[in-house]
C-alpha cells in the first residue's frame, strides 16, 4: 500500500536512528515535507543527509524532547520554515539497561520518564496549540507493546510506556471535537540501536512474538502514516498494536 502526504508537514522527534529514521523516510518518500529532531548531532546529520536524497523539504534540529525551552524553540522553527503543523510523530524514547526493581537508581527512572512521558507531554502541548489556531491536527504517540503487557527488568520503561497510552486517550478525548485526532502505536520488538544495546540475545526476544520474528522499522512506519492519515479518520485514543501477535498471546 502506498500513502499520500504531498505537501503535509510532519515532525518526528527522535528521528536520528530507529523507528523514527524510518518514519521519517517513509513520510518523505509519500511526499511530505518533515521536520526531525534529535539530541545526537551525528545522527542528526546522517539522516537529514538521506532524507534530502529523497527530494524532500527537511528541516532538522538538534533539539531536547524533555526540555520545555527546546520544544518551543522546534515548534517555532517549524512554523517560521513550513508555516503549519500537520502531523506530529512523538517518537524520541529512551531505557534503561535491563535491572530488577529494586536496583534501578532515582536518577535512571527520572531520565527515563522525563524523555518517554514528560517529552510527550510536551511536545504534544506545544503541537495541540499550533493545531488549535490552524484548525486541526494529527499526532501519533510511539508507545509500545509494554503499554498494555509486562517486561520484567523494565520497570521505568514500561511504567513510561503505560503512561503514554493513558495520556495518548484522555488528551484524545479533549480535543476530539476539534478534529485533532491523537493515537499511539504500540511496536513489538524492532532491532533498532536501542534494542540491539539492551538485549544479548535478539532470537530469544522474537519468541515473545507470536508470529515469531522480530517486527522492521517499515513495519511500523506503516502503522504511523496509517493513524496520521485519512485512512484512520474514525480513529482517536486508540491503541495500534503492530507487535507481533505479543499482546494477543
Ligand atoms: N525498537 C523497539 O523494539 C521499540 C518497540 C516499542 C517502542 N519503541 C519506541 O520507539 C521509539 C524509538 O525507539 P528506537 O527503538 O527507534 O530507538 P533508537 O535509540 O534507535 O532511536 C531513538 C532516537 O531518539 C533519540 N533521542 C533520545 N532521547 C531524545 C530526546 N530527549 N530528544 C530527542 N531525541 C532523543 C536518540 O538519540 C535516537 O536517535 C522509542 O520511543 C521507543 O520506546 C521501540
Amino acid at each position: 500500500m502506498t500513502f499520500d502526504f504531498k505537501d503535509k508537514v510532519v515532525l518526528i522527534t527522535g528521528a536520528g536512528s530507529g523507528l523514527g529514521y524510518a518514519c521519517a523516510v517513509a513520510f518523505a518518500n509519500a511526499g511530505a515535507k518533515v521536520a526531525i529532531t534529535d539530541i545526537s548531532q551525528n545522527a542528526l546529520d546522517k539522516a537529514i543527509v538521506a532524507l534530502r536524497d529523497t527530494g524532500t523539504e527537511v528541516l532538522g534540529l538538534l533539539n531536547d524532547a524533555s526540555d520545555s525551552g527546546d520544544v518551543n524553540i522546534l515548534l517555532d522553527a517549524i512554523i517560521t520554515r513550513f508555516g503549519r503543523l500537520d502531523i506530529a510523530v512523538n517518537n524520541a524514547g529512551t531505557a534503561t539497561p535491563l535491572q530488577e526493581f529494586h536496583e534501578v537508581g532515582e536518577a535512571e527512572f527520572d531520565r527515563v520518564i522525563a524523555v518517554n512521558l514528560k517529552g510527550v507531554w510536551l511536545c504534544m502541548q506545544a503541537e495541540i496549540r499550533q493545531m488549535l489556531k490552524q484548525g486541526g491536527g494529527r499526532i501519533v504517540n510511539m508507545a509500545s507493546a509494554t503499554s498494555r503487557n509486562t517486561y520484567p527488568n523494565a520497570s521505568p520503561y514500561v511504567t513510561s510506556k503505560f503512561a503514554v497510552a493513558g495520556l495518548t486517550r484522555t488528551v484524545a478525548v479533549e480535543y476530539a471535537e476539534r478534529d485533532i485526532r491523537i493515537n499511539a502505536i504500540c511496536p513489538g520488538n524492532v532491532a533498532t540501536p536501542l534494542v540491539v544495546s539492551l538485549v544479548d540475545d535478539l532470537s530469544i526476544l522474537a519468541t515473545k512474538h507470536a508470529i515469531k520474528r522480530l517486527g522492521t522499522p517499515e513495519e511500523v512506519a506503516n502503522g504511523v502514516m496509517f493513524l496520521a492519515s485519512d485512512l484512520s479518520s474514525f480513529s482517536t485514543g486508540s491503541l495500534l498494536e503492530v507487535d507481533g501477535g505479543w499482546n494477543a498471546i
